[in-house]
């Protein structure tokens, strides 16, 4: 039986607990909306990012990589849209307890916007609120030195579609994919990872000729929904909703959000956007640079148009975390007396799990096991996110990593020391099966890549 209730701050505090995510600057009260990775957390959203990058870098045609800065000209955000009303939210304030909200359009479309959500308040009228984040360059805070955290990832790959076209003679349609910071003002950032201040992009720009356009985007929508069952997110958690005109992003043509549900309700986690020649006819307009593509074969000369799918990393994780966090009640771990507490497991995708495997000797008193064991952690440490744990009972030591989502528990018992072998317990099924010793990293190897 699953017990589901306020899965929210159970995935907080799971993620604080066994060192997913930190609030930051916590001994200081706190960051508003930034968080740290702690240990088992950058591992998995290492995992995360290289899930992506191999997806669009590996699997798929024509497509390569960059990693742009994130400082760049003050220029760029103005041919953009980025510094004009079009990258801006509605801010009102309630007039009463003078909290501040970000006009949510599909909230306050249904009524109980128009009060303040925390007082009942009347709120103000709603003010334009521009979310670029201001920075200085140089030892002058002047405006010559201002400029901007970059707000997308994907104008560093505008600035250099050129220099990737030559250097790597690419012809289109061909994409190029990023993954990094990216940073907003945002007016109420809330919901632990799903709106930060700073957070992480994974984007690709697939560029094409114009009249391919609508045809690659049903393409990158499809594929971007295949890629979400195929990292095991369920599917009736996963669901498309088509941008009407008036909400859309101000660069694009079309836009669907990939929606997840989330703990606190439908909200988008990816976006694939076609933006037409928007990015690419504004740098060449605002730079003087000619950034039309030559067609050798039909000598045609045209903007290239922007079919784009952008992805946060840490609403993903957020995503992750959620879709795979299980409670169980009933004994699932039968080899301990607490059959009766409730059990949590993060059924987690074996790609994206932090820990691979968890070597635990059956006893610690007993220096033989201690030492194969460790010798056993030596040797797969260099291959497998490991973790070595002899504290406490075997069936709270198999809790403990199926709270994290370990991928396979590796027992040493009496027998390894007659065998030569252990026992290799799959997180899901509890199966254990006994595997030699001199066999495990073969065997593991299969078991994890297949
Ligand atoms: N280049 C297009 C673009 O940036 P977006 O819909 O504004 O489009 C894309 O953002 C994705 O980036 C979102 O679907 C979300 O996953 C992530 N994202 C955006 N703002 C975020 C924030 N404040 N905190 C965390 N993730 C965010």
């Amino acid at each position: 039986m699953e017990i589901m209730t306020d899965l929210m701050s159970k995935i907080i505090s799971l993620a604080k607990r066994r060192g997913f995510i930190f609030p930051s600057s916590e001994i200081y009260g706190g960051f508003g909306s930034c968080y740290d990775y702690g240990p088992l957390g950058v591992e998995m959203k290492n995992n995360i990012k290289k899930a992506w990058w191999d997806e669009m870098t590996k699997f798929h045609e024509n497509i390569v990589g960059l990693d742009a800065a994130i400082l760049m000209s003050p220029k760029v955000w103005q041919a953009s849209g980025h510094l004009t009303a079009g990258f801006a939210d509605e801010l009102v304030e309630c007039k009463k307890c003078h909290h501040r909200f970000r006009k949510d359009p599909a909230l306050f479309n249904k009524g109980p916007g128009n009060k303040c959500p925390d007082c009942g308040g009347e709120l103000t009228e709603p003010r334009k609120f521009n979310l670029m984040m201001r920075t200085f360059v140089g030892p002058l805070e002047d405006e010559a030195a201002l400029t901007y955290l970059r707000a997308e990832t994907c104008q560093g790959i505008y600035m250099n579609f050129e220099n990737v076209l030559q250097s790597m003679r690419m012809k289109i349609p061909f994409g190029i994919a990023q993954i990094g910071k990216a940073f907003r003002n945002e007016i109420t950032p809330k919901d632990f990872l799903f709106r930060m201040r700073e957070f992480e992009q994974m984007e690709l720009q697939w560029l094409c000729h114009p009249k391919d356009a609508p045809k690659f985007f049903d393409y990158w929508k499809e594929e971007r929904i295949k890629w979400y069952s195929n990292f095991g997110f369920k599917k009736e958690n996963i669901r498309i909703q088509e941008i009407p005109e008036k909400e859309r992003a101000h660069y694009a043509k079309r836009q669907i959000d990939i929606e997840y549900k989330f703990p606190f309700g439908w909200k988008e986690i990816e976006g694939v956007h076609n933006r037409g020649d928007w990015d690419l006819s504004n740098h060449s307009k605002y730079s003087g640079k000619d950034l039309k593509y030559y067609d050798e074969e039909t000598k045609e000369k045209y903007f290239p148009h922007i079919i784009e799918t952008s992805v946060g990393v840490d609403r993903l994780m957020l995503g992750f975390l959620s879709d795979s966090y299980q409670e169980i009640k009933g004994g699932r771990t039968k080899t301990t007396k607490a059959t009766k507490e409730l059990e949590i497991l993060l059924n987690l995708d074996k790609r994206i799990a932090p820990i691979k495997t968890a070597i635990l000797p059956l006893v610690r008193n007993k220096s033989e096991l201690v030492k194969k064991a460790k010798e056993v952690y030596q040797a797969l440490k260099p291959i497998f996110t490991c973790q070595y744990d002899e504290l406490g009972s075997i069936g709270r030591r198999y809790r403990r990593q199926d709270e994290i989502g370990t991928i396979f528990c590796l027992t040493i018992d009496f027998e390894s020391l007659k065998h030569d072998d252990l026992t290799v317990r799959d997180r899901n099924t509890m199966k254990q099966e006994r595997v030699k010793i001199e066999d495990l990293i073969k065997v593991l190897k299969e078991k994890l890549e297949n």
